[in-house]
């Protein structure tokens, strides 16, 4: 496993860790595991994108982001499926009290927002060099720690307690259905009980897509969605955007 260590000052989560409560989950077998040489594939390949120009692969919109509308544009996300759904981020916890887990932070667009919202984030991504530049944005944000993980898994954050886990725009890359169920399941294990994973994945099944393809992901039917959810422990309570690139999904921890 590579583990990048964050500087932010925040505790550092044990590295390594134990068997997943959800692979215990009742009456569901664990799925393949996922393949190494596959997730070896997706860090080499987005570590070349982030070297080449990390902000365009990271949001498409523009080739030559200022800073400034970089970060806006994560302000604009984190408004729009984070600041509208508080009831169900939230559940009436305070958000400054709240530690929260980012999938997939690239090179931090979202992150900072995140930190501005809540009173701890911790963010993962399989990049390295996505990492490298998540710190250099972050710098100023010191309730925010970035780490690179193994590309399946959530083994590099140990055993830590979140309040709410998000990702937006990264399993829509993932070509493979055991990588993302392998990041579910962990979701589930660090996850308080009663906490919600809200996640986008590809939902328009009319795509050509590829095994070993890793930009454009393997797509879910709302019937996979449901299938994820319970395989994993998670109650689907709510998903929107079915057949679409943006098919989000709010799963409950019972
Ligand atoms: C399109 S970018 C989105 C970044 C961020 N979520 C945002 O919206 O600003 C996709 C990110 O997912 C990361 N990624 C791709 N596959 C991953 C995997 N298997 N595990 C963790 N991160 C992955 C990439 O390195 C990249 O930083």
């Amino acid at each position: 496993m590579i583990i990048t260590e964050d500087d932010s000052g925040l505790p550092l989560p044990a590295a390594g860790g134990k068997a997943t409560v959800a692979n215990r989950v009742a009456g569901h077998a664990p799925s393949a595991a996922p393949d190494p040489v596959l997730v070896e594939k997706m860090r080499r390949e987005w570590d070349t994108r982030a070297k080449e120009n990390a902000r365009y692969y990271v949001a498409t919109a523009q080739q030559n982001w200022t800073d400034e509308e970089y970060f806006e544009s994560g302000r604009q996300n984190v408004y729009h499926e984070i600041l509208t759904d508080m009831g169900n981020v939230c559940q009436g916890k305070d958000p400054k009290q709240m530690k929260v887990l980012e999938i997939g932070c690239g090179s931090g667009r979202i992150t900072r927002a995140l930190a501005d919202v809540f009173g701890t984030v911790y963010a993962v991504d399989i990049s390295g060099e996505m990492i490298r530049q998540a710190k250099e944005a972050l710098r100023d944000r010191p309730n925010a720690a970035v780490f690179q993980n193994s590309g399946a898994d959530l083994q590099v954050l140990g055993d830590i307690q979140v309040d709410f886990a998000f990702s937006y725009i990264v399993f829509q890359h993932i070509p493979s259905r055991e990588v993302i169920q392998s990041y579910v399941r962990d979701v589930f294990r660090l996850l308080r009980p009663g906490g919600l994973f809200k996640f986008q994945v590809q939902g328009d099944d009319s795509l050509m897509t590829a095994p070993e393809d890793t930009w454009l992901g393997v797509p879910f039917s709302d019937a996979d969605a449901v299938a994820l959810a319970e395989s994993c422990g998670f109650e689907p309570r709510h998903r929107h955007g079915a057949g679409t690139q943006y098919f989000w999904l709010w799963f409950f921890k019972p």
